[in-house]
């Protein structure tokens, strides 16, 4: 089977994902685009509870389950100890599994004790409804503070928006995260699009500079913004699109690295 899709550690489990996955946020594409990603080793699909796209992402796994790594999320509005456990119920109906490998708090809740929440969470593990814990667009401090309150268990990974636009979580939250093993799964890692599209408007200098190295790589746009963020450490990304041939340049921003005089560019034009 071709894949071209290189993996990395899931924080410190020693479990391996690729490290380009499949997000699926107002994804319409339906199975095509996911099983050919999955075929060419993109074998981690992103879902949550508020995408209502559970079902066709379970659509798409039926009968390669085993190959797949499947992600989805409690909404950051049922945090409560019963919500999460109702929640993740739903989910696993939803997609028709039994167990979904990582299941992530969306987005915290200031209102709802960080304690009670990870204790719903422990509790899916016990039960084996859940084998790793994630959360999503949590601060350092809220990371900090969530990983205290799960003595038991890893939190294994943080979703933040992170792309060659948006690089804010590279002053505190992506260097804690490399030092203690937490994933960062990256996403909107084409600023929905926006870096992979020429453009004469938009930061001009930096889409220049990208440009330039897509053309030097023979490699397009997209391929380039997705390689440089997973040339970080610790870093994964999950691109969305609706179209397998899209999925398939997507997948093929891997298995290559952009030399570190290509990412000392991009990093400055971007700056
Ligand atoms: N945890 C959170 O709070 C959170 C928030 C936002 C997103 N996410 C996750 O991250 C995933 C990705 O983020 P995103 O959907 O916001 O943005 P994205 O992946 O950066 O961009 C998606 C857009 O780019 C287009 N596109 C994809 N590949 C392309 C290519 N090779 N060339 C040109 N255009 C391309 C897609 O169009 P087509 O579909 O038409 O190809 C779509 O319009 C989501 O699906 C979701 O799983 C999580």
């Amino acid at each position: 089977m071709e894949s071209p899709v290189q993996q990395k550690s899931l924080g410190n489990t020693g479990v391996m994902i690729p490290e380009i996955g499949l997000g699926v946020w107002k994804y319409r594409g339906g199975v095509e685009p996911l099983r050919r990603g999955v075929e060419l080793g993109a074998c981690l699909i992103d879902t949550a509870e508020i995408y209502r796209t559970e079902d066709v992402v379970g659509q798409a796994v039926k009968g390669i389950r085993d190959q797949v790594f499947l992600a989805t999320k409690v909404s950051g509005s049922h945090l409560r100890y019963d919500d999460v456990l109702r929640a993740a119920d739903a989910s696993l109906h939803e997609l028709g599994i039994a167990t979904v490998d990582l299941y992530q708090v969306h987005w915290p809740n200031s209102s709802v004790p960080i304690t009670e929440t990870m204790r719903a969470m422990a509790t899916l593990v016990d039960r084996k409804q859940v084998k790793y814990i994630g959360v999503s667009n949590f601060s350092t401090q809220e990371l900090r503070r969530a990983q205290a309150a799960l003595p038991n268990h890893p939190i294994v990974s943080n979703q933040v928006l992170y792309n060659l636009n948006d690089r804010e979580i590279e002053r505190e939250l992506l260097p804690y995260c490399q030092q203690h093993d937490v994933t960062i799964i990256a996403y909107t890692p084409l600023d929905d699009g926006r870096l992979a599209v020429k453009s004469r408007w938009r930061r001009r200098q930096g889409m220049a500079v990208l440009e330039e190295i897509a053309t030097q790589t023979h490699k397009t746009l997209a391929q380039v913004a997705l390689n440089w963020c997973v040339s970080q450490p610790n870093v994964i990304v999950i691109p969305k699109s609706d179209s397998v041939a899209r999925t398939e340049e997507n997948c093929r921003a891997s298995g290559w690295r952009l030399t570190p005089a290509q990412l000392a560019l991009l990093n400055e034009a971007f700056a």
